[in-house]
């Protein structure tokens, strides 16, 4: 079996490409010109070992901008053989790595199936590159070229990097900048968490170059034409230490480490264990000082995900009902989403939700919250969406000594909610479009027309949970620009939705109109700016004016990012409303949040 091994391994060496360098390896574009070639006399010196394998620098060092000095050498056996060390010379063949270039991964430049040819033991010390010091600046605006300006572009998925195979561009694009260090060992100084540590042990972050879109938080919130690429994941420490769970804003110190493209993303593995030194400010106070005046002046409106709620975990229950009574203030009006069934995940049929509503309401007056009351329309069973046999639907909470529903009917489950005469609605509570194409399989919006306690002024309300966004394909990824999965649904269903809005609007131009929910989509993409163009709502953080870079109800990869949005009427908007977004999910670890979401919390006058 050995003597085979060694007969196959000695004819690859008679078929291979002949010696060649790590930079030739490289070359000066994402996929290399021996992507998926065997090579043989592949020369470096060993800069750092880990358990997936080992990495080399090119003794001969090309001092092109674009290319790399260094290589990934993919083989378990070469990272845990004690006598090869840090410092080393190798001489190896093998096979270099190939990717299917449809795949939604980069190229990355890998030798896999190594075998050593020659062993210098005499020992160099290699020296990290310190980024932005010894490579250029990260560009902090542009992924690729490849975008042609815009990440958020639909159409989508129109190119792929492997095809196109640019030239790069380290000095302009944020993906060429970190290919032209694939394989090397770097430093970051004075690196800093951009994410919370996620389930797989993972945090991304900035080092002290300039980057844009800089939050409070010390975050990089993601903006119209600016998807943060001067970051990077910090994954797999090589010596074996393992993360801790690290929270947006902890500082560290100066990280040494290889790069490499792995899981859609490059990472730095760092050679050891991240040494904590700071965190961001702790905060003020994660409780709200907007307090509601009980009048029309002053209704106090909050939203908030507060992701599969569902009477099986009373942990849960009572940890959103904590932040409701206290982080929101018990508004008088609240929007939710993703209230589970009476049987929560359970598939048996099952779809009304008064039990767990129930529990939540009764949960937060514990809390010292108000004694709510709630409605819901229930879907019908296991169509829209989410986790199965959960029937996750949004509802309304609202405090009955400031806010009643308008007497009228409710809708059912295919009762369509109309705009009549009045302006009114057809149904006092009732789903919007619920049997169209477009919410085929997600959640339907919920129209609402309240008042106030004394009759006196209408509230029209739309809570919505669109279409998710999974299966989209990475910022970080081959597919340009990156696929924004649903996008279509949730185009199609913001334009029902603001069509209703408008026509409540085109009746009475001043009234009170909120919307409000999950929208599974940025107010600065293609959907929502047209959403607010045609309904005529306006989005509260610009009408209240909080910075564009402190608008964020989410954390997701690299970047910070609002899908939670409150948009209002110009008569709304016109009387000083105030809102804030409460960061008490994004700002904590991952094992202390509550939701994967924020809430949101305004005051409005309907007077
Ligand atoms: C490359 O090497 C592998 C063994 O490592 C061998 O099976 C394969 O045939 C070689 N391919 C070429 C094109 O030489
Ligand atoms: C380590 O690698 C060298 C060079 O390939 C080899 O000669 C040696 O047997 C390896 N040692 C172990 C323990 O695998
Ligand atoms: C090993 O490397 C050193 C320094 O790089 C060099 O002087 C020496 O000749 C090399 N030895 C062999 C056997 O190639
Ligand atoms: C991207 O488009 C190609 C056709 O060009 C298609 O085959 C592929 O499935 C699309 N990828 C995604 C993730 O939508
Ligand atoms: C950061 O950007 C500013 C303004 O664009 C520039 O003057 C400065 O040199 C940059 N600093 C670094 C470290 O790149
Ligand atoms: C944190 O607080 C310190 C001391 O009050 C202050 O100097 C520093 O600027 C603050 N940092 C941030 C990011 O707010
Ligand atoms: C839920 O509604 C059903 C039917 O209307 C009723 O029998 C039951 O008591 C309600 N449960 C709770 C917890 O409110
Ligand atoms: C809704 O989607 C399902 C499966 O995705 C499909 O079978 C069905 O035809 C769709 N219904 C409509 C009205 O488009
Ligand atoms: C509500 O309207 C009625 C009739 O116009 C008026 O008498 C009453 O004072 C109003 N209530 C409040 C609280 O303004
Ligand atoms: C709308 O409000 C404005 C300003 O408050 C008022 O002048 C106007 O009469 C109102 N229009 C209607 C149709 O109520």
């Amino acid at each position: 079996m050995l003597l085979y091994t060694h007969i196959v391994a000695a004819a690859a060496l008679v078929l291979s490409a002949g010696a060649v360098s790590i930079h030739d390896i490289n070359g000066k574009r994402f996929v290399s010109d021996y992507a998926g070639k065997n090579v043989s006399d592949v020369t470096g010196i060993v800069t750092a070992k880990g358990k997936a394998g080992i990495y080399l620098r090119s003794p001969e060092l090309s001092d092109d901008k674009r290319v790399s000095n260094g290589l990934f050498v993919s083989s378990a056996s070469l990272g845990k053989n004690e006598s090869i060390r840090v410092g080393h010379t190798l001489t190896l063949s093998g096979q270099m790595w190939y990717v299917d270039p449809v795949s939604s991964s980069l190229y990355t430049a890998t030798l896999k199936t190594p075998t050593v040819q020659a062993w210098n033991k005499t020992s160099h010390s290699p020296k990290p590159l310190v980024i932005g010091k010894d490579t250029p600046a990260p560009p902090n605006v542009q992924f690729t070229s490849l975008d042609n300006g815009n990440f958020l572009a639909t159409p989508n998925n129109q190119s792929r990097i492997s095809e196109k195979n640019p030239e790069l561009e380290p000095t302009k694009y944020g993906l060429d900048f970190w290919r032209s260090l694939d394989g090397e060992l770097v430093k970051i100084e004075t690196p800093i968490a951009i994410s919370k540590t996620n389930q797989y042990g993972d945090v991304w972050i900035r080092g002290n170059w300039n980057s844009t879109n800089i939050n409070k938080r010390g975050g990089l919130t993601l903006t119209a034409k600016d998807g943060n690429p001067e970051t990077i994941k910090v994954g797999d420490i090589l010596d074996g230490s393992k993360g801790e769970s690290y929270s947006i804003g902890d500082r560290f110190e100066d990280i040494v480490g290889v790069v490499n493209y792995v899981h859609g993303a490059y990472f730095v593995h760092p050679l050891g264990a991240l040494k904590k030194i700071g965190q961001a400010n702790s905060t003020a106070s994660f409780e709200t000082k907007i307090k509601s005046n009980s009048k029309c002046s002053g209704i106090t409106v909050g939203d908030y995900n507060i992701e599969n709620l569902s009477p099986a975990d009373p942990k849960h229950v009572s940890r959103v009902a904590a932040h409701i009574a206290k982080s929101l203030g018990g508004p008088d009006l609240l929007f939710v989403q993703e209230v589970q069934d009476n049987s929560g995940p359970t598939d048996d049929n099952v779809v009304d939700a008064n039990k767990t509503l129930r529990a939540l309401t009764d949960a937060i007056s514990e809390a010292g919250g108000p004694k709510y009351s709630f409605i819901d329309v229930n879907p019908a069973d296991n169509q829209d969406g989410g986790q199965p046999g959960g029937n996750i639907r949004q509802a309304y909470l609202y405090n009955k000594d400031v806010v009643r529903l308008a007497p009228g009917p409710i809708g059912g489950t295919e009762d369509a909610n109309e705009v009549v005469s009045g302006p009114a609605l057809k149904y006092k509570v009732g789903r919007i479009s619920p049997i169209s194409k477009a919410f085929n399989t997600t959640r339907k919006p919920l129209a609402a027309e309240w008042q106030t306690v004394d009759g006196n002024h209408t509230i029209f309300t739309v809570n919505v949970h669109f279409t998710m966004k999974g299966g989209s394909t990475p910022l970080t990824g081959n597919i340009r620009p990156p696929v924004n999965q649903g996008v279509d649904y949730r185009t199609e269903q913001a334009e029902k939705t603001a069509a209703f809005i408008a026509e409540i609007l085109k009746q009475d131009k001043n009234a009170s109109v909120i919307f409000a929910g999950d929208a599974n989509e940025f107010p600065v993409a293609g959907p929502m700016v047209m959403f607010a163009k045609k309904s005529g709502l306006k989005l509260i953080d610009e009408v209240v004016g909080i910075e564009p870079n402190e608008r964020y109800s989410y954390t997701y990869e690299n970047n910070m990012q609002q899908l939670d949005v409150m948009y209002v009427s110009e008569s709304i908007a016109s009387k000083k409303p105030i809102a804030e977004h409460l960061h008490v999910n994004t700002w904590v670890t991952y094992e202390e949040q509550v939701s994967d979401h924020d809430p949101t919390v305004a005051k409005i006058n309907v007077c």
